[in-house]
């Protein structure tokens, strides 16, 4: 007997969603037993929008999708959801900071997090669209009863960008690049940790002797990763994007493999000194029994403290930004 699991998907008509629910879609998540319903929800204007992505469903006829819903309201939308994958979010334009949307795109994440009381008992939550770190707590502060440890926000997308980085530069596949962190949040201050990362299990920093690359222009291609695909493509990264979101949804539900750990942005417990309560990217291992945990005992020295406290610094100028709507 299969399971059915429903996931939203908000923005579902952008550039994000076009590459996401084909493959929610295809059983590629949850796997060929499972099957998916879909809500997927978009501000008014863009409800046609869905219904010709609804048909294009449809006319991939996959197996494991169960139906589909369409919706402009949110608490319809997130009725009974397992999970909520929340995209819908205006996109960083051309020379814009993530700082500068938190004012346009907080108040959206009040009302969605208030409607994700509607989900199932076991909902779970990704915040994608940006600041994602910010709107993951602006949701998580409005969702009543939701335990907060279900709220997450994707910093997957810049540990792929940053193994790949690692790979490139020791010409080793990039399989063999394990243990990545992305520190903080999901911006400009962002800490790729090379320090802890290992390729082919060894320290990254004993296999890439250029330290002056991993310490300078290897971080600065991560952070701004973001923007270099903006200026080159002339619209936000997307498809990657929504692999990594995929990607974000599978770490949490498999368990980890064994000495590996992925990155997410969790409401910290205090871990390595950051503040109770900010959603802050960590390593994670996700447990046999579905829970995950913060990795820790992961060493930082003067560089890497300097790093964490600089991004530690930006969650809580967000943070104090959208005060009014926690
Ligand atoms: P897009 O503009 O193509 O699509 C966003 C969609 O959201 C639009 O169709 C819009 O109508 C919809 N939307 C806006 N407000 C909504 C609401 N209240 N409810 C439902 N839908 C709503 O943008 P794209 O490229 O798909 O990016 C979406 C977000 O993802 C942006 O905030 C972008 O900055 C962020 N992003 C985050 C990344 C990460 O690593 N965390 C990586 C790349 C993008």
């Amino acid at each position: 007997m299969s399971n059915t699991v429903k996931v939203a998907v908000t923005g579902a008509g952008g550039q994000i969603g076009y590459s996401l629910v084909f493959r929610i879609a295809s059983g590629e998540l949850f796997g060929p037993d499972t099957k998916v319903v879909l809500s997927l929800l978009e501000i008014p204007q863009a409800v046609k929008a869905l219904e010709g992505l609804a048909m294009e469903l449809q006319d991939c006829a996959f197996e494991t999708l169960a139906g589909i819903e369409i919706n402009s309201d949110a608490q319809a939308g997130f009725d009974g959801v397992n999970w909520a994958i929340l995209v819908g979010a205006k996109p960083r334009g051309p020379g814009m900071e993530r700082k500068d949307l938190i004012s346009e795109n907080g108040p959206i994440f009040t009302g969605q997090g208030k409607a994700l009381q509607r989900g199932a008992a076991d909902m779970r939550c990704v915040v994608v669209g940006n600041p994602c770190n910010t709107n993951a707590l602006i949701a998580a502060k409005n969702a009543g009863d939701v335990p907060f440890n279900r709220f997450s926000a994707m910093t997957m997308l810049d540990e792929n960008r940053a193994r790949y980085q690692l790979a490139a530069k020791a010409g080793v596949d990039i399989s063999q690049v394990r243990n990545m962190t992305i520190w903080g949040n999901h911006s400009a201050t962002q800490y790729p940790d090379f320090f802890n990362a290992t390729i082919g299990g060894k320290k990254a920093t004993d296999v890439i002797t250029d330290h002056e690359w991993l310490q300078g222009e290897f971080i600065t291609t991560v952070q701004k990763r973001g923007a270099a695909i903006i200026s080159a493509r002339g619209k936000s990264s997307a498809a990657s994007a929504a692999n990594a979101a995929l990607d974000h949804v599978k770490n949490f539900t498999r368990p980890t493999e064994d000495g590996n750990w992925f990155s997410a942005a969790v409401p910290s417990d205090g871990s390595y000194g950051v503040e109770e309560g900010l959603i802050f990217s960590f390593p994670l291992r996700t447990k046999e029994d579905g829970s995950y945990e913060i990795v820790q005992g992961l060493a930082h020295n003067d560089f890497a403290q300097e790093k964490l406290a600089k991004t530690q610094e930006e969650l809580k100028q967000e943070r104090e930004v959208v005060k009014d709507l926690l």
